[in-house]
């Protein structure tokens, strides 16, 4: 099966590209920086111009595929993603996986859930995944703090979350992209337990063998919080908004989607600290 992987230097893309390789695939990326993706993944995988930003690198790229896994992970998606689901249909793409998530993909105006319904509309095969919060966040987009002052800032209170590891989302996508049987499927992606922050920063702690604190904010003492240490004004605004849905307890539900799809547990976030205890 010939696949082209959207979003392959990001935190789902990766460890995708990665677990078709070990499967004995040569997947193809579709990136806007050809010699970063060759240095990252050496002759094993083949590099292809792919930018959201410019549809005329979509028909080269999709030709010859027969399975796409993208990301919306820029801004503006939906006209860009209406031209690369026309496009996949001109190359005689057999099947597109979407990854959304799970905070905004079923919220009316986001563009997440926009990009869904496009998906929706695809006249050909489609799976949608929609993963809850990434325990890589962790060690990634909220570890700054974690690693500079053994704290996490967040206006999350007692809310609970069911994380994902990314590598079970990359799993779930494989299936997806290889069998048949998940045309017109949305899944929910998440562990098969719901943290609270406090719970995550004491199994983080109990991990790395240093104390992290859990620091729970109102929403502006976070805000100034987070631009005291180098956030943008944007960046500390958008995170509230995507925290007043954890707030919400929606994402404390958990899905056994994983585990039916790979018929095995989920990865837990003790196992997933104690392997990056060094990222804390
Ligand atoms: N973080 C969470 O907890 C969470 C949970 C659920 C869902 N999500 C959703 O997951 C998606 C992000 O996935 P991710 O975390 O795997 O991605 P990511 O780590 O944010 O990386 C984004 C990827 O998209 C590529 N990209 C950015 N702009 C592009 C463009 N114009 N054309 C082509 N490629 C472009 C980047 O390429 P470069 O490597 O070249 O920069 C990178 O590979 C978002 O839609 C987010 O809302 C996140």
């Amino acid at each position: 099966m010939k696949i082209l992987v959207i979003g392959s230097g990001g935190n789902i893309g990766t460890p995708l590209v990665q677990a078709l390789m070990e499967k004995g695939i040569e997947p193809t990326v579709g990136v806007r920086d050809a010699q970063k993706a060759k240095d990252k993944w050496g002759s094993q995988v083949q590099v292809v111009s792919f930018d959201y930003e410019r549809p005329s690198s979509f028909a080269n790229a999709l030709a010859g595929q027969e399975a796409v896994f993208f990301i919306a992970g820029h801004s503006n998606p939906v006209p860009s993603v209406t031209q690369l689901l026309a496009a996949a249909k001109s190359a005689g793409v057999k099947r597109m996986v979407f990854s959304s998530g799970r905070t905004t993909g079923d919220v009316p105006g986001k563009p997440l859930n926009d990009v869904e319904n496009l998906v929706k509309g695809w006249d050909g095969e489609w799976t949608i995944l929609r993963p809850g919060w990434f325990m890589q966040n962790f060690v990634n987009w909220l570890g700054g703090t974690i690693r500079a002052e053994s704290k996490l800032f967040l206006p999350a209170a007692a809310a609970k979350t069911a994380f994902v590891d990314v590598r079970d989302i990359a799993d779930v996508a494989i299936k997806c992209l290889l069998e048949e049987g998940h045309h017109g499927q949305l899944y929910n992606l998440t562990s098969d337990e719901a943290l609270n922050h406090e719970e995550v920063c004491s199994m983080i702690s109990e991990a790395s063998g240093k104390k992290v604190v859990y620091v729970p904010q109102e929403r502006e003492t976070y805000l100034q919080t987070m631009m005291e240490r180098g956030w943008t004004n944007a960046a500390a605004n958008y995170t509230a908004d995507l925290y007043k849905y954890v707030l919400s307890g929606k994402e404390e539900e958990i899905s056994d989607d994983v585990a039916r799809i790979l018929g095995k547990t989920p990865r837990r976030f003790q196992a997933f600290a104690k392997e990056h205890a060094n990222r804390f």
